[in-house]
């Protein structure tokens, strides 16, 4: 769905991305995480076309861009950074607009092509949240509410590919579950999600597929399944330690109070030899690797902290 080799884009002396190799594909929830200024909402530019790369390629749907972004890019639902939309209009009328500019327009026929318009910017308000809205401007909204206007847009012609630099920015708890959300059921229907995020927690429950950026560069790609899995230790916590230790004596790997961190894959089979032996377990289950975990190993320093030599 998108593949890139080699993107790498300099401003001036700053190279922003820099030899990066993304591979998303079809019917992924993609996940592009990487700290303050790594060169995420730089990546998602170049994919949509809106700045040229300075070398490397892009493929979308197997074709290249920006050469073939004109029959590309109407399949692509897209939010960057700061929706924008005409303040002194409603959101209604926004999508309206877009909607008369953009490929929805040639799929109505002629007569039927305000009604049609009509319906589907009634779809995608709905689909967002804002199916009650009423006509205030957009300059009146809430943060909140123009981020979910642009995810509307984003709908509008109802891509294969959406791609969404931090979707859920500005948006409360509740909002940000919503989101989430109404992703996964676009992602069932078949639509591949593409996004980008500093949020490790909102990638950790919303993506398939993970890619981490520092400093410019791709430095780790992989399926969450993975990189979630267990890693061949138990995490037991019981009131009765010291007897947990004594037990299974030389699989203990770390003590702290009552917790202890065990070697084995069957949290089952040693929990029922505990308890036979009488000793009580308040909590014992598979230990997996955080995100935040794994981003921490991958990853340097913020990239936007300015710090002395
Ligand atoms: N138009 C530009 N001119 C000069 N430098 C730029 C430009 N756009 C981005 N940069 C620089 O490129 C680097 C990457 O920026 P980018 O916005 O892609 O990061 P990001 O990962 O999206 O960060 P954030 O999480 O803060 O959104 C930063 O050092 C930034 O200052
Ligand atoms: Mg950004």
């Amino acid at each position: 769905m998108i593949a890139t080799r080699g993107l790498t884009k300099r401003f001036g002396r700053i190279t922003a991305v820099n030899d990066v190799g993304l591979n998303v594909r079809e019917g992924d929830r993609y996940g592009l995480l990487g700290p303050n200024g790594s060169g995420k909402t730089t990546v998602v530019r170049m994919l949509l076309g809106l700045v040229f790369a300075t070398s490397g390629e892009i493929e979308l749907f197997g074709r290249s861009v920006p050469r073939h972004a004109g029959q590309v890019l109407p399949q692509v639902g897209a939010l960057v950074e700061g929706p924008s939309a005409y303040g002194h209009l409603p959101g209604r009328a926004n999508l309206m607009l877009l909607d008369a500019a953009g490929p929805g327009l040639a799929a109505a026929g002629p007569g039927s092509a305000r009604r049609g318009r009509r319906l589907r910017v009634d779809a995608a308000l709905e689909r967002v949240g804002l199916g009650g809205i009423d006509n205030r401007p957009v300059k009146a909204y809430s943060l909140g509410m123009r981020q979910r206007l642009g995810l509307a847009a984003a709908l509008l012609g109802e891509p294969r590919l959406l791609v969404l630099d931090e979707p859920t920015n500005g948006l409360d708890p509740q909002g940000i579950r919503e989101i989430r959300e109404l992703l996964e059921q676009l992602n069932a229907a078949g639509t591949t999600v593409f996004l980008c995020s500093h949020l490790l927690t909102e990638v950790e429950q919303l993506c398939t597929r993970v890619g981490m950026m520092d400093r410019g560069r791709l430095v780790l790609e992989e399926e969450m399944d993975d990189l979630r899995a267990p890693t061949g230790r138990i995490v037991i916590h019981s009131p009765d330690a010291d007897r947990v230790a004594a037990l299974l004596d030389g699989r203990v790997e770390l003590r702290e109070g009552d917790r202890l961190l065990v070697r084995g894959e069957d949290p089952a089979a040693v929990n029922t030899r505990l308890v036979e032996a009488g000793l009580r377990i308040s909590e014992i289950h598979r230990e997996r690797r955080s995100l935040e975990q794994v981003m921490l190993q991958v990853t340097g320093p913020g990239s936007d902290r300015i710090d002395h030599d």
